[in-house]
């Protein structure tokens, strides 16, 4: 199957074979990455720019790390220190990445829409590396390409997305990405981080962390957005942890071969505790391993449109 894609917006349009093939090519993807010298040429002569509005430390530099271990030319567009700060747009900063002949432009923003604006701007191809609260589409490909390694497959499998749902583009992606493979998706947390039309995207919601938790194979546990408590969204971070924070208490009502996910960075403590983070359960260190070969599959999808076999070279 051929990738006829031109950008990677979010898991809300791409298909399952779409999802399946993304995750297929980043098996050789990950071969390439265990290698002593980690490059082809597979992408030589082609150029890629990170454009991140937010900070980042995975998926950015693990963006640039796809792109060279594929052999690319990258550049990293810093906006504390670019002309963004002297009021320049976005489409016009679109308009100078174009003329510079970037063949793809990776781009995080706060707005949701953003990459999508880009997208229709540039002839370049725009992946989107997380737009507002909206998607988060390379997260959710790498975490199901790390539940997926795991766990055989997707089909029946129970998946509880832990925390803030609501300010969650991790969580909106996980819960497209999943449910079109046939998992049966939860989302746990308490009811002010939870949007109520969530359970129109084919998720169920339960507000009790053992309900939520019982029988599941695979939590991915969200990021506390500390910021949310300043405006009264769950009344103190020690009661949050109390309630929603996984620890080995709440890890026993899950399957005994539970999956413990969580895309980083880590409060450590509060959403989860330093036991279970660093416990036989979690997969983190993992899933950025697994974020490489990924974005490494994305980059080539897009680029040589997976016809090209140069992977050996
Ligand atoms: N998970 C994630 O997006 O991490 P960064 O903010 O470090 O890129």
């Amino acid at each position: 199957m051929k990738f006829k894609r031109k950008d990677v917006l979010g898991l809300e349009e791409l298909t399952a074979e779409e999802i399946t093939l993304i995750l297929d090519t980043a098996e050789p993807m990950k071969e390439i990455m265990s290698r002593d010298i980690k490059k082809v040429p597979t992408l030589r002569g082609r150029s890629v720019i990170t454009l991140f509005y937010e900070p980042s430390t995975r998926t950015r530099s693990s963006f640039e790390l796809a792109a060279k271990y594929l052999g690319a030319d990258t550049s990293s567009i810093a906006i504390a220190t670019s002309s963004v700060q002297k009021g320049e747009s976005l489409r016009d900063t679109a308009r100078t990445l174009e003329a510079m002949a970037a063949d793809v432009i990776i781009i995080r923003h706060s707005a949701a829409g953003a990459p999508h604006l880009l997208a229709r701007w540039v002839k370049a191809r725009v992946i989107n590396a997380g737009d507002g609260a909206h998607e988060h589409p390379t997260q959710a490909l790498l975490d199901m390409f790390t539940i997926r390694e795991k766990k055989g497959g997707f089909k029946g499998l129970k998946v509880a997305i832990l925390g803030d749902i609501t300010h969650s583009r991790v969580a909106r992606s996980n819960i497209w990405g999943l449910t079109k493979m046939g998992a049966e998706v939860r989302v746990v947390g308490p009811a002010t981080l939870i949007p109520p039309e969530i359970e129109r995207l084919g998720v169920k919601a339960y507000y009790d962390w053992e309900e939520g938790l019982k029988d599941v194979d695979v939590i991915n546990v969200l990021r506390i957005q500390l910021e949310r408590q300043k405006k009264g969204l769950f009344p103190s971070i020690r009661e949050y942890t109390k309630l929603y924070g996984l620890d080995q208490q709440k890890l026993q009502v899950a399957k005994p071969d539970v999956l413990v996910l969580h895309p980083g960075p880590v409060n450590r403590g509060i959403e989860i505790s330093p036991d279970v983070q660093d416990g036989p359960h979690a997969v983190i260190n993992e899933q950025v391993t697994n974020g490489v070969a990924v974005r490494m599959a994305l980059l080539y999808l897009l680029m040589a449109g997976g016809e090209k076999d140069e992977l050996s070279a």
